[in-house]
């Protein structure tokens, strides 16, 4: 097995192994590596649903997501994102994750990490961010790390909540009433987080899921967001994954956010099996 960093600030590529069939020794070096560089891609993985569930496993029990429409058929806990039509009908969904975000940050229990596994890949686009939300907690100033000490965020999934996003075709079909229906409960969370595992702090906000601060104001409270939605969206912190057929991504949602880049022309497919691992209340 060899683990080759991706770039300076996050990622690392492992080859040389099959996730499908790993000794435990094999395994404590793989998840060591996981909360070295929070992300990690494995390259040219023969991964039927069943070994990627029993891989994501290894991490912690599988969460299942409260959209229902993009379910694989035969796995529970597994969803499809797709651009793919049959019948007019994509068969998952085709723009998950389009606004900077935290998975599940808007319940009591984000996701530790989500794994995605690259079964189609587009000629054009479909890339994938992710932002180090360590090293945007460590670069801030003196000053605004202590007064964000104490502060909590609101998160929300539903978008007609949030001016920062945008409201996609068929949600405004859905219509305000029935979605706000689907969307869980608001969670409120520490705007600053520290990693149950490494101990370490990081940002926790991002412009998908975060509304509002609890404690302050809200003129101040948006002011606030801003500085730090643009802070943490400085490219400094950011690596870009360019997918190869048959990667299988893992990432820390504790210490970053992502962002499905899209830009996949019309006609060309991307499919993506995602699972996600349930983390713990972050404190
Ligand atoms: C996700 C997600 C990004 C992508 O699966 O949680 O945000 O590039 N995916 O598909
Ligand atoms: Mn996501």
């Amino acid at each position: 097995m060899q683990i080759n960093p991706l770039s300076d600030v996050l990622g690392a590529e492992v080859v040389g192994i099959d996730v499908g069939n790993l000794e435990d020794e094999t395994f404590d070096k793989i998840h060591a590596a996981f909360l070295e560089h929070h992300v990690l891609v494995f390259r040219d993985q023969e991964l039927p649903p069943e070994r990627q569930v029993g891989f994501a496993q290894r991490f912690g029990e599988l969460d299942v997501h409260i959209q229902k429409d993009n379910k694989h058929s035969g796995h529970e806990a597994m969803q499809i994102l797709s651009t793919k039509k049959v019948d007019g009908k994509y068969v998952g969904s085709p723009s998950a994750g389009d606004a900077w975000h935290s998975d599940l940050s808007y319940t009591d229990i984000p996701t530790l990490c989500t794994m995605l596994y690259a079964v189609e890949i587009p000629e054009v686009g479909g890339d994938t961010e992710w932002s180090n939300m360590y090293q945007a907690y460590e670069t801030l100033s003196e000053e605004t790390k202590e007064k964000l000490e104490g502060l909590h965020a609101r998160h929300t999934f539903n978008r007609f909540r949030n001016p920062r996003v945008e409201v996609p075709e068929i949600y405004k079909e859905i219509g305000k009433e029935r979605y706000a229906d689907i969307a869980p409960p608001d969670a409120v969370h520490p705007l600053v987080r520290t990693h149950p595992e490494t101990g370490r702090k990081a940002l926790y906000l991002s412009e998908r899921f975060t509304i509002g601060i609890e404690e302050l104001g809200e003129e101040e409270g948006q002011a606030l967001m801003d500085e730090l939605i643009a802070h943490q969206k400085q490219r400094d912190f950011i690596y870009r994954h360019k997918w190869n057929l048959h990667d299988l991504t893992i990432w820390d949602n504790r210490c970053l956010i992502h962002l499905a880049c899209g830009g996949v022309p019309e006609g060309q497919i991307r499919h993506m099996h995602r699972v996600i691992v349930r983390g713990d209340k972050p404190f």
